[in-house]
């Protein structure tokens, strides 16, 4: 007993949870993913399943992605990416609607199963379902060897490492590392972005680590901000465009991790109900960089605002016009918007876990959770 405890601690090197060490490990983890892969000198993204099977991806009408969880919120993430980068039409599939409702699969479709275990019984069969029906099945995983890795038919590791926190956080920052490298991969092949957009997205890939390190730094702000909402029985999560998926993403740990009920929503879409449930006790974490549309995420902060709703905002480093209408704010560096998910992530993943300590939960094994769901 003692020894296992010991070996723990040796294994959270010095972190006091998992999903925090998780968390700090980001930088280097989102830099294992795509070393040996981005070539930023020569401009070459090499991926050896992508390049044996190139053409199937560029004659692709479509491409599916199947997925549950986390791993489903990073697929939301590189429907906007593929289509902005290699202009291919994607569909984002939760695996257990996917698999029982007779979907229409091509042979030319490409299929996309991201996992971070690789286990998720309701991925495993769509992948199935879809292999059936004849389509090309590419895996992004991070176990190696496991079940999904070896029912598709080529794929991408993900180098995240072991994830222990039943949250996911580097699975998923690295999942939409990989995801971004692949839709660069194939705007490269097909023409679709323009030769200083290729190479300038390859440079900025490089400095992700560095802007993910900077994003750490918001830890002592985000442990505040948790401070003042930890009572909270409800939160709300707002984003636009990239950064819809990442409002997702940070209610659901949020709720995974505190049993805080947490929803996350397209900003714009807050008009149609959820504006509804805004109060003063409401916080609203709004994830709104610099990008395009901030002046419409500007006047939704706006409407909550004068709702008198408590406005968490992360916003990118110099912002003034957010800054005057928030309760607090997590200031982010400066990011492209197709990149800006791995970052505007961060912050997100420290609140709840500050929150979920402050609230005494157990962090990195919640109730009734499981790492991977291998039962339906
Ligand atoms: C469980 C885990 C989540 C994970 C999801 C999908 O719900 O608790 O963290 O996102 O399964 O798992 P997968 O291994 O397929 O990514």
């Amino acid at each position: 007993q003692e020894l296992q405890m010991n070996l723990e601690q040796i294994e959270k090197n010095g972190y006091d949870h998992f999903m925090l060490k998780e968390i700090y490990e980001q930088p280097n983890v989102i830099k294992d993913t795509y070393r040996g892969r981005l070539h930023t000198d020569t401009g070459m993204i090499k991926m050896a399943g992508v390049e044996d099977n190139l053409q199937k991806f560029l004659n692709a009408n479509r491409i599916l992605i199947v997925a549950c969880g986390t791993s489903w919120h990073a697929g939301l993430v590189a429907e906007y990416i593929f289509e902005e980068f290699a202009r291919i039409p994607v569909e984002v599939e939760y695996a257990s609607e996917f698999r029982y409702r007779n979907p229409i699969i091509n042979k030319d479709d490409v299929v996309i199963a991201i996992s971070q275990s690789g286990e998720t019984a309701d991925t495993l069969a769509a992948i199935k379902m879809a292999k059936e029906n004849g389509a090309f099945v590419f895996g992004v995983c991070n176990v190696v060897g496991s079940s999904i890795s070896r029912e598709t038919h080529a794929g991408a590791y993900t180098h995240a490492g072991p994830e222990i926190g039943v949250a996911s956080t580097k699975a998923f920052t690295t999942q939409i590392t990989v995801l971004t490298l692949i839709a660069l991969r194939l705007a490269n092949a097909k023409g679709t972005l323009t030769k200083s957009d290729y190479f300038r997205y390859l440079q900025e890939m490089e400095l992700i680590p560095q802007k993910v390190e900077e994003a750490l730094q918001t830890n002592d702000v985000a442990q505040k901000v948790a401070a003042a909402y930890k009572d909270a029985s409800n939160c709300l999560y707002l984003g636009r465009g990239y950064n819809f998926p990442v409002a997702l993403e940070g209610a659901l740990k949020l709720k995974e991790i505190s049993y805080i009920h947490a929803e996350g929503y397209p900003a714009a879409e807050m008009k149609h109900g959820p504006i509804a449930l805004i109060d003063e006790q409401m916080p609203v974490v709004v994830v709104a960089p610099k990008q395009e549309h901030y002046d419409k995420i500007v006047s939704n902060i706006q409407e909550i605002k004068s709702r008198s709703g408590k406005i968490i905002a992360v916003v990118t480093k110099g912002d003034t016009q957010v800054k005057d209408l928030a309760d607090h704010v997590i200031e982010i560096p400066e990011v492209s918007d197709a990149l800006s998910p791995l970052v505007t992530t961060i912050p997100l993943q420290l609140l709840s876990y500050h929150i979920a300590v402050m609230r005494g939960c157990n962090v990195d094994q919640p109730r009734n959770l499981a790492k991977s769901v291998t039962v339906e």
